[in-house]
């Protein structure tokens, strides 16, 4: 069985109805723009200030990063949270989005929970502990061959006007696949590679906000988690997840 942080997935899954009120009256969402390309919604900053309070409440010993509401003064062992990953699908409608709670404990990311309210499916991951959904132990897939994979990636290289961007990485890589998704989560994408949905994901310029929680539920589930050139490690700006039997293949690629 997962090891539980006792609270950990009353207080997400709790969030996860927070967002969902939200996310079925979506004609009165208020919505803003952080930059040209980057949204935040009132669901958002809802969720992360339900987070924040439960989380600091329950758990008083750590400090708090998230995404809207920054970062408070402990940051030696901390929750990493993105209240809502994939907003603009939430803004849309879309089931493709998330909640990502990390805690990192003197730098080492030691739980993680990143559930999905749409499909009401839970993942989570203790260190050393396994990964799970909804209770059950998830292992990555055991697909080895690139060319008969799926593979997923995201863009976020492309809100930050980076020239030095996924589009040409994408087509040498997608040519040598057999499928290809975006789905726009990039901590559920993380999760769908732990449960064997998706055989690798990799995106540029995301946050550790974003990828926290997922990659430890990656690395719990037999997922390589490295950047670009196959250095271990979690690298938001360089973030690469596979199956393991995939990262010879991919890294040439890259
Ligand atoms: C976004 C999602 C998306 C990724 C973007 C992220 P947000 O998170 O993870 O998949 O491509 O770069 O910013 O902004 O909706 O929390
Ligand atoms: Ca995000
Ligand atoms: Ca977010």
């Amino acid at each position: 069985m997962p090891i539980a942080l006792p609270v950990l997935e009353q207080v997400v899954r709790e969030a996860g109805s927070i967002a969902l009120t939200h996310f079925k009256n979506l004609k009165q969402l208020e919505i803003t723009k952080k930059s040209p390309r980057d949204l935040v919604t009132e669901a958002d900053v809802a969720v992360e200030a339900f987070l924040k309070d439960a989380l600091t409440k329950a758990y008083p010993q750590y400090g708090f990063w998230g995404e809207e509401s920054g970062q408070s003064d402990d940051q030696s062992s901390r929750w990493i949270v993105d209240p809502i990953d994939g907003t603009h699908s939430f803004t849309k409608g879309q089931y493709f989005w998330s909640i990502s709670v990390a805690l990192e404990i003197e730098g080492e990311i030691i739980a993680g929970a990143v559930y999905v309210p749409t499909v009401d499916d839970y993942y989570s991951a203790a260190k050393g502990q396994g990964a799970w959904l909804n209770g059950q132990p998830i292992t990555v897939s055991a697909e080895t061959r690139l060319a008969d994979s799926m593979i997923a990636t995201g863009f976020a290289c492309l809100r930050s006007y980076l020239t030095d961007n996924n589009l040409e990485r994408f087509c040498r890589i997608a040519q040598k696949t057999t499928g290809q998704r975006r789905f726009g989560s990039a901590a559920m994408d993380i999760c769908m590679v732990a449960d064997g949905q998706v055989d690798a994901f990799w995106e540029q310029e995301l946050n550790l906000y974003d990828v926290a929680a997922g990659a430890l539920i990656a690395q719990e589930a037999g997922a390589t988690v490295t950047d670009f050139k196959g250095n271990p490690g979690i690298f938001p700006k360089q973030i690469l997840v596979t199956n393991g039997k995939l990262l010879g293949q991919i890294l040439p690629l890259m």
